[in-house]
């Protein structure tokens, strides 16, 4: 059964019929009424996610229709259904939101492919608004968790590239979540029932990169025991990301870009040519510009696949993050060793917001792993965390305060033991108070 039901509204019984029957042996689950308010009556109990109508139909056109129907139903695509002479009144119905219109009489190649376009867009219209409402709720947007600003940035991006097989280019330093961008990219994308493959280019010798992407016969090289398949092959239809591409010898890349411009290859030591529909996620922790400068990324390949380009910011650009970060890994690690842990103290969680985090969300939530499984309590406390980052703090002396003094008194103390603290370098401790140094001069 395809997925999808349909509503037909047609005065014309023949039409109707015909259509109803082909569609039901496209395997789509099907209604079919006569007109306008019938139609208005079923839609609550059947919910079509198309409707297919007659533009002129007694009772209620097909506008008219349209109207309601965007009125009752969140999500709902509409194909218009026109004669000879209401062409000019189809167009109308687009511009008030109908997906598409199919003139009499139906062309059924037509006809097949545009309900095939229209439910697709249906699937991924509501596997948007189900994702927007998580990142209202939960702060998490596929694979990918964070409310921050640039981390929005990137969902919209993500959300503009989906639908579509445009390449995409994703750049951000290690650990930033490039493969979790390209599994959420997948996962709304008209292929994601399909296979998501990936193909880490630095963890493959050059010497057998060739065959990993485009497969090999019996025999082709030594060792060649078996006809073997390439990921192009197993990733047809779906999504093939490249990791680290630009790890990939310049000579493989012209051999990809060839493939990605013919969508066919041959297996190494093969004759035939094999078609392929794959759509190419790229991603590299190295600057484009520089990569390019370099020559390690080629020009032609990139140009081919920065259809779309998606920057990833470093975790330290996006610290409002990590508390949901750390609700998210210690769940996750909660289940993953048997803990019950509720959360991390107040200290714990000012040293993780603190930390400069250079390996970004991989290091934290190695970081979080590291602390769930040696807390036996329902707190994780500073002595959990990996050494290195409890050091962190305790070089940073702290000052305390009593009650009663003045708000002058206050910041003196604090500008004298910062000074102290930065060995009397005015500069720095100007920075660190956030004050320009003429100010710190001024109250010194
Ligand atoms: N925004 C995020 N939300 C949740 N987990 C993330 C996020 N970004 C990265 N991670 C996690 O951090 C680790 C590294 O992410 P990954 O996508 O492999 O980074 P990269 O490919 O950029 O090095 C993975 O375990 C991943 O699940
Ligand atoms: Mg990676």
């Amino acid at each position: 059964m395809n997925h999808g039901r349909i509503l037909i509204v047609e005065d014309e019984p023949i039409t109707r019929d015909v259509m109803q029957s082909l569609l039901e042996d496209w395997g789509y689950d099907t209604m079919s009424v006569s007109d306008g308010f019938e139609a208005l009556d079923v839609i609550g109990t059947f919910r079509p996610s198309l409707v297919i109508s007659n533009l002129v139909m007694p009772k209620m056109d097909g506008i008219e229709l349209l109207r309601r129907l965007k009125h009752e139903l969140s999500h709902v695509s509409v194909i218009i259904l026109s004669s000879q002479g209401t062409v000019e009144k189809a167009v109308q119905a687009m511009r008030e939101g109908a997906y598409d219109y199919l003139e009499k009489p139906i062309d059924i190649q037509r006809f097949q492919l545009l309900v095939e376009k229209a439910l697709e867009r249906e699937d991924i219209l509501t596997r948007m608004e189900l994702v927007n409402r998580d990142l209202q709720e939960l702060g998490v947007f596929g694979d990918l968790t964070g409310k921050s600003t640039p981390m929005r940035r990137v969902y919209s991006l993500i959300e503009q590239i989906s639908p579509s097989s445009a390449s995409v280019l994703i750049y951000g330093e290690s650990g930033t979540g490039k493969e979790c961008v390209a599994r959420t990219i997948h996962k709304m994308s008209p292929r994601h029932n399909e296979t998501f493959i990936t193909l880490n280019c630095a963890a493959i010798p050059d010497t057998l990169i060739e065959s990993e992407l485009f497969g090999h016969e019996k025999g082709a090289f030594t060792g060649a025991d078996h006809r073997r398949a390439g990921c192009f092959e197993l990733a047809d239809r779906g999504t093939l990301f490249l990791d680290e591409i630009v790890e990939m010898k310049p000579d493989m890349q012209v051999k990809l870009l060839r493939v990605l411009e013919d969508a066919k290859f041959r297996r190494l030591g093969g004759k035939e040519y094999i078609s392929v529909d794959v759509r190419i996620l790229a991603a590299t922790n190295k600057k484009i510009e520089k990569a390019l400068e370099e020559g390690s990324l080629r020009e032609d390949l990139y140009y081919r696949l920065k259809v779309f380009t998606i920057e990833l910011p470093p975790l330290i650009d996006r610290k409002e993050d990590i508390p949901l970060l750390i609700a998210r890994f210690i769940k996750e690690f909660n289940s993953k060793h048997g803990k019950e842990i509720k959360s991390v103290d107040n200290d714990t969680m000012q040293i993780l917001l603190n930390h400069s985090w250079p390996g970004n969300v991989r290091e934290l939530r190695n970081a979080i792993e590291r602390a769930v499984i040696v807390c036996n309590d329902e707190l994780i406390r500073l002595n959990h965390l990996p050494v290195d980052l409890q050091q962190n703090t305790q070089q940073i002396p702290s000052i305390s305060i009593n009650i009663g003094k003045t708000i002058k008194e206050i910041e003196k103390e604090v500008i004298l033991k910062t000074l102290d603290y930065m060995e009397g370098n005015k500069t720095k401790t100007a920075k660190s108070l956030g004050i320009s140094l003429k100010t710190l001069y001024n109250k010194l």
